[in-house]
């Protein structure tokens, strides 16, 4: 098989950081050819915008992107007309078609005192959050009139379809759908999608719906009651920041961004955390668990993958733990005791 070819796209605050770690690991793997480019605020930057036509162009050409975290308080403004490092992410999910984000979360039992849950009520958690990702308010029409201003939400049967199918394909016990059909339009064509799938072409698998209300309140009551979590844009932005709670560190939880073909995006679910970087104290793993997402869904590697994930497990059950985890291990700590893993 060809070298696979990796856009990689460190981004700002801790992004260079944890993806220096990536890539340590990734050479360790294997061979892999990797293509830097500015991404975020670096990039608005140098270039004037989050992503240009050229970083699009080269993403699009690749087999996996890799990306670190965007964003910093350099960049943060409500003006309107600014250029901001999140228009680099959203260019980027709608510019490859990446409409399903897979957000896993799985608490590890070394770490059930960093869980502000009881480990009682964590224990046996292992879900999946479907995050459709490239519709609904993030994508409608917004603006200013006076001293008003508009979002919208819209969806099609279409859009809605594509990730239930992702959502259904997922599941192992079964999937759990969740919108706010007492109250928006586009709920209730979600819900009715949903149904009207599930009966035509995955009627074997478990289905229930639960109002974006209700399900916040039971994934910190009863997340183990969860298997797939479909849902909108918002709903599943919200809601996996929620879920990644419960591992007890959002610095744990990777993420993979899907289309129908094409490069897929695979980044940690955290951001550049502007607080630490240049510190040496990012905690890489979440990275190196996305890592392991590209090699599963985007390289077709998935014995490395594997590997990976039990690299990271294996040097969290031993106690190497980054200060958002409760201990004093460096970024490059981290990464040595996974790269020892590998090795073994
Ligand atoms: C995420 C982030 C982004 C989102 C931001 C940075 C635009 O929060 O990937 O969850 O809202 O999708
Ligand atoms: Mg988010």
């Amino acid at each position: 098989m060809a070298t696979p070819r990796i856009t990689v796209l460190a981004g700002d605050g801790i992004g260079p950081e944890i993806v220096a770690s990536a890539l340590e690991v990734l050479n360790q793997i294997g061979d892999f050819e990797f293509d830097h480019h500015e991404f975020g605020g670096c990039s608005i930057d140098s270039t004037g915008v989050a992503l240009t036509d050229e970083t699009l162009a080269a993403c699009r050409d690749s087999d996996a992107v890799l990306l670190g975290a965007v964003g910093g308080p350099k960049w943060d403004t409500t003006d309107p007309d600014a250029p901001r490092p999140e228009q680099g992410l959203l260019g980027l999910r709608s510019g490859l078609g990446l409409f399903a984000n897979l957000r896993p979360v799985k608490p590890l039992a070394a770490l059930a005192d960093a869980s502000p849950l009881r480990p009682e009520v964590i224990g046996g958690c292992d879900l999946l959050v479907v995050r459709e990702l490239t519709g609904g308010i993030y994508f409608g029409k917004r603006g200013r009139e006076g001293d008003s201003a508009f979002d919208t939400c819209e969806y099609t049967v279409e859009e809605i379809e594509r990730i239930a199918r992702v959502a259904f394909r997922s599941a192992r016990s079964g999937v759990t759908s969740v919108d706010k059909a007492n109250v928006l339009e586009t709920s209730r064509l979600w819900r009715e999608t949903v149904v009207a799938l599930h009966e035509r072409e995955f009627p074997e698998v478990k289905l229930d719906h639960l109002l974006v209300d209700n399900a916040a309140m039971q994934l910190v009551s009863e997340p183990t009651a969860f298997d797939v979590i479909l849902t909108e844009n918002l709903f599943g932005d919200i809601l996996s920041d929620e879920a990644a709670m419960i591992t007890g560190s959002i610095g744990l939880l990777p993420s993979a961004s899907l289309g129908l073909d094409g490069p897929g995006v695979f980044e940690p679910v955290h951001g550049s955390a502007p607080d630490i970087a240049g510190t040496g104290k990012a905690n890489p793993y979440a990275t190196l668990l996305s890592v392991a997402m590209m090699l599963r869904h985007g390289l077709e590697m998935p014995e490395h993958a594997t590997a990976v994930e039990s690299a990271v497990d294996s040097a969290i059950a031993d106690g190497v733990r980054t200060a958002d985890l409760g201990g004093a291990a460096t970024t490059d700590d981290a990464t040595q005791a996974v790269l020892q893993r590998l090795n073994s």
